[in-house]
């Protein structure tokens, strides 16, 4: 606002409302300046250089941003920056023989003209924007300017900090940056047979789960021990352990994902978990501690109300665990140690195929802090097994896609649906809902059955359509009571059971049924998804919206 009626009462006048629109604004108010401070009498003393313009727009600008500068002044010129947002650059050379992982390179090396090797660069904010023309990237670290000139590509720093302190623009430090090759592969972003993304992405959770669990989850060998080895936990399991609390942290699904694993990391650690939604622990400052352990959960690790929350733990001396999708990301980076899920590049905005790769991590998380207790062993052996059968399981649900495209037709016309759930399960409602409204723009709402008296059953009548999730758990008595009740007051009822159950939840014929196969408790809210990422899909196609692309939202969300 501040630098908008600056430009305003320089005579700008703006075409939108969007922040965005400043920038360039702005970049043209300080080309201005420059120039005029560089010519005397109307004679130039010195030339005004484009990477000066955007380091001086640099120094003004607060927050986070990822920019691409182009200027008629300064042809055959790009700058590129950025704080906070992601930024990547990708380097095709079809003469070059094959870079190794982490090879260094400095400035000289990408210099084409001296080598005479024609280079083509890639700017994009992920991956899977730039694999199909190169896998070679360098991460474009914050306050971190490239400029390509020529064909010639430089990088360096540029203080920002000392740039405010001192009123102006400092001199910059040339870098060396590693250049990474991207583990992806152009086949992960084409949509292939399906028609979505989203539905591509639901469909192929058998394979998402088997690779997020590859060498993690051992079984046999002469021991016949069965244990899980997280890599890039395992110098830190004891810490985790001690600490007086476990803080999930996250946004959307991610939070969601925590809190289907919050039970099962509470049963095997034995350490107090509590939920933070990051927005909510930043606008609150809530406490955090030394002996806190705070994990971060984010598809993207690019989501900046969770990164702010990760710079608020860490300044605040708490061991930072990051369970993120994203190699290389900020999140991924930013924290002390972490486990990649490695569930494939994921595309649809709703995300579907992250988030049953999270909850099969963070139980994998939970698995491992308790490998020290022989109290839990059977248990965790239990959850093992059938970590192993998994994939097999999805596959059968799947097969639930033309009954949820049945049930989708149903309710296509309705304003609302409420989805109840509890125990391992509450997730499940609130991820359900969140689906239905992020894709198919229906009012829904995920309720914890426990709370039902305590206002939503004024809700139920005859005409609203409830889901009712009670598969086979410590639950089932109480879920049977709740669809009774439900059942009293008339309510529609759609109720998700374990196959064989429906008749003791309901005879009478009033409810319909979707049937899941059964897994461990804990593993359940992976297969119980399912159905209602399938019913969410199919709700948006036959209410003709956009799947991959729910109006108003994005895929990472990097501004607050
Ligand atoms: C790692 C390799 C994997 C290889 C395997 C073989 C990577 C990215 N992973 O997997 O290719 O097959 O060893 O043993 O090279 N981390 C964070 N924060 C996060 C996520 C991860 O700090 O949010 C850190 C971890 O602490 C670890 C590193 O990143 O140091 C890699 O994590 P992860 O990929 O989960 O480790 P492995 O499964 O052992
Ligand atoms: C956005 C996405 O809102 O960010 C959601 O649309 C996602 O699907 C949320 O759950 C959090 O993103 P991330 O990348 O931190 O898991």
């Amino acid at each position: 606002m501040v630098l908008k009626e600056t430009l305003l009462r320089h005579g700008y006048r703006f075409e939108s409302d969007t922040d965005t629109e400043v920038i360039p604004k702005l970049a043209k108010f300080v080309y201005d300046r420059l120039s005029e401070g560089t010519s005397v009498n109307g004679e130039e003393t010195q030339e005004v250089t484009f990477s000066q313009v955007v380091m001086e727009v640099m120094r003004q600008l607060e927050g986070a941003y990822a920019l691409i500068f182009k200027s008629s002044h300064f042809p055959s010129e790009l700058v590129a920056c950025k704080c906070g947002s992601p930024l990547l650059l990708g380097v095709k050379d079809a003469a070059e023989p094959e870079m190794k992982m982490d090879q260094f390179i400095n400035n000289d090396l990408l210099h084409d003209k001296r080598q005479g090797r024609p280079k083509e660069y890639f700017l994009a904010s992920d991956g899977s924007a730039v694999v199909e023309h190169t896998k070679k990237v360098l991460v474009i670290e914050d306050n971190e300017i490239a400029h390509i000139k020529d064909g010639s590509l430089s990088i360096f720093k540029f203080d920002t900090a000392k740039a405010r302190k001192i009123g102006g623009v400092p001199r910059p430090a040339s870098v060396q940056r590693a250049l990474s090759i991207l583990e992806m592969e152009v086949e992960q972003i084409k949509k292939g047979k399906y028609d979505h993304y989203m539905q591509k992405e639901i469909h192929e959770q058998p394979d998402s789960l088997t690779t997020t669990m590859r060498g993690r989850l051992i079984r046999g060998g002469e021991s016949k021990m069965k244990s899980v080895v997280l890599g890039g936990l395992k110098d830190h399991l004891r810490t985790i352990r001690r600490s007086r609390r476990i803080v999930f942290i996250g946004c959307g699904t991610s939070y969601n994902a925590a809190l289907a694993a919050r039970p099962i990391v509470e049963e095997l650690s034995g350490v107090p978990v509590t939920m933070e939604l990051a927005s909510d622990l930043v606008d609150r400052q809530g406490p955090i501690y030394r002996e806190d352990t705070a994990v971060f959960v984010s598809q993207s690790g690019e989501t900046a109300d969770t990164l702010q929350a990760l710079e608020y733990a860490k300044s605040h001396g708490a061991l930072c665990v990051g369970i993120t999708n994203t190699v290389g990301s900020a999140i991924a980076r930013g924290t002390h140690c972490g486990v990649h899920i490695n569930a494939g590049c994921e595309i649809g905005v709703a995300s579907t195929k992250a988030y049953t790769s999270q909850i099969a991590v963070m139980t994998m998380l939970a698995l491992a802090l308790g490998d020290d207790s022989i109290s839990s062993r059977i248990r965790r052996e239990a959850i093992i097994d059938d970590f192993f059968d998994l994939p097999s399981k999805v596959r059968e649900v799947l097969k639930l896609d033309i009954e949820m495209k049945e049930l989708a037709n149903l309710l296509m016309e309705e304003q609302s649906l409420l989805i109840f759930g509890r125990g391992y399960n509450y997730a499940t409602a609130l991820e359900g809902a969140l689906k239905v409204k992020e894709v198919a723009l229906m009012h829904s709402e995920g309720i914890l059955a426990g709370e039902m008296k305590h206002g939503p059953l004024a809700l139920v009548d005859e005409t609203l359509p409830i889901i009712v999730v009670a598969t086979c758990d410590a639950t089932f008595s109480k879920q049977q009571s709740v669809i009774q009740q439900l059942k009293a007051r008339k309510g529609r009822l759609i109720v998700m059971c374990t196959k064989g159950d429906a008749p003791s939840l309901c005879s009478s014929g009033a409810c319909r049924f979707i049937e899941v196969p059964h897994v461990e408790d804990c593993l359940q809210p992976i297969i119980n998804i399912v159905p209602l990422q399938l019913l969410a899909y199919h709700l948006t196609v036959l209410r003709g919206y956009n799947v991959d692309q729910p109006r108003n939202l994005a895929k990472s969300v990097t501004t607050q």
